[in-house]
């Protein structure tokens, strides 16, 4: 051992005392069925008073009676939880035993946690290193282009996969990775790159698509709060924008767009994990993105946004109860892609305008397009309904992956059509 080594060593070791590691041991996922305005009061008072994560819905301020309530509970508070459930009477069922378990139950694909794969969930670092290759890969099908650089001042990239013209096509824009934890959504947009590339040329609708439109991909659009839940914070879901005055960190990036900013459905408190921001894209992350949309507008015909969990197809509005002036539209091209997702493994998805189909809630970046004049508005909630949530082993990966491409090509079609 050199001395050289030893100074490696050194700093190995004190980078590991220092990087923190949210460990969630004995923590569970319970599932809450709320049926009385009560049991609605009692999981908003549980939410306030303890730290529980809320799973489904995103804020316990948007419970209501009827639906189905997913609250990470930490194990501490788990005998309380319980008390207060028998008391109240409110049904319940447990989803997760163990949430540290299931979290080391991802990785059940046997891929190597050293290198790049489709079936994987990678880290910040793989796909950045596969952004690389892929796109230096395919040059006559993909480039990349950094709209920008994120709180944390890593590079933003947007793949361009289409056939090179010399005239400007209409475009489709599709993310993944707003929610930091959902990593099913990154996973998905690797997966659609790959497929473009690898079905150009043999697959006719691909070929069609990529010749007359180009799609713009951004594989992670939250990469600080993607890293942090690699490094850190499984849970973790918004920015990691830090601001004087408080210290709580981050903002809720799908709260944070100019569409009836944190008029509802959003918090302006700090802490909370659906942070409106402290003025619409006060989020470099949501700027930069609303920049790229706004300078292309004229071309962008579709806007797709890849979340997870609970098989849905929502589009808007979700800030406001009134339909989009295109609602029938809407309504029958989300029927059509569910349609065609099912198709492959009888996987239901549900289908509306997000402030009926789940909750009301302003400032996401669906109803931002949709009044920028992007018409196929659409945000996707993908799988399961609850039994993993975001915590979806890696053997789903490909099924999740290869339906959602069928639904994703129908809405692509469609809009191929009507251009
Ligand atoms: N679960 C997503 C969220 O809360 C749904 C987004 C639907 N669209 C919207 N504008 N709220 O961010
Ligand atoms: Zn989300």
């Amino acid at each position: 051992i050199t001395a050289n080594m030893k100074v490696l060593l050194f700093f190995g070791l004190v980078a590991v005392a220092l990087a923190e590691v949210t460990r969630f041991e004995g923590d569970k996922v319970i599932r809450l069925k709320p049926v009385l305005d009560e049991h609605v009061t009692l999981i908003r008072e549980l939410a306030k008073n303890i730290k529980v994560d809320m799973w489904a819905p995103d804020d316990a301020m948007l419970v209501t009676i009827d639906i189905d309530v997913d609250i990470h509970v930490p194990g501490m508070y788990l005998s309380m939880v319980y008390t207060i459930l028998q008391q109240s009477d409110m049904e319940h069922e447990i989803l997760i035993e163990d949430v540290q378990e299931a979290i080391n139950a991802q990785t059940d694909s046997g891929a190597s946690p050293r290198a790049h794969s489709y079936t994987k969930y990678n880290t910040w670092n793989d796909i950045q290193s596969w952004i690389a290759s892929i796109s230096s890969s395919n040059p006559s099908l993909i480039s990349k282009q950094v709209i920008g650089n994120t709180y944390e001042g890593r590079p933003m990239i947007v793949l361009k996969l289409g056939k090179k013209t010399s005239s400007t096509k209409p475009a489709i824009f599709m993310d993944c990775g707003i929610h930091a934890r959902e990593w099913i959504s990154p996973a998905f947009c690797q997966w659609f790159v790959k497929e473009a590339l690898s079905t150009y040329g043999s697959d006719s609708q691909m070929t069609s698509l990529l010749n007359q439109m180009d799609v713009f991909v951004l594989p992670v659009f939250n990469v600080d709060g993607y890293d942090f839940t690699h490094k850190s914070n499984r849970m973790w879901r918004k920015t990691r924008s830090r601001k004087s005055g408080s210290s709580c960190i981050g903002a809720d990036p799908n709260r944070n767009f100019n569409a009836g900013w944190c008029t509802i459905g959003a918090s302006s408190n700090p802490c909370s994990d659906t942070f409106c921001g402290y003025s619409p894209e006060s989020e470099i992350e949501v700027k930069n993105v609303a920049d790229f949309i706004r300078r292309n507008k004229s071309i962008i015909k579709s806007y797709i946004t890849i979340h997870s969990y609970s098989q849905l197809l929502l589009f808007p509005y979700s800030y406001t109860y009134e339909l989009a002036a295109h609602h029938s539209e809407l309504m029958k091209v989300a029927e059509g892609a569910s349609a065609a997702l099912r198709s492959l493994y009888g996987t239901r998805y549900t289908s509306g305008p997000g402030a009926t189909t789940i909750y009301p809630a302003a400032g996401g970046s669906d109803d931002w397009a949709y009044d920028l004049g992007v018409k196929y508005s659409y945000t996707f909630e993908l799988r399961d309904t609850g039994r993993y949530g975001f915590l979806l082993p890696e053997s789903q990966i490909k099924p999740t992956c290869e339906e959602t491409m069928l639904a994703v090509k129908y809405i692509a079609a469609y809009v191929q059509k009507n251009l």
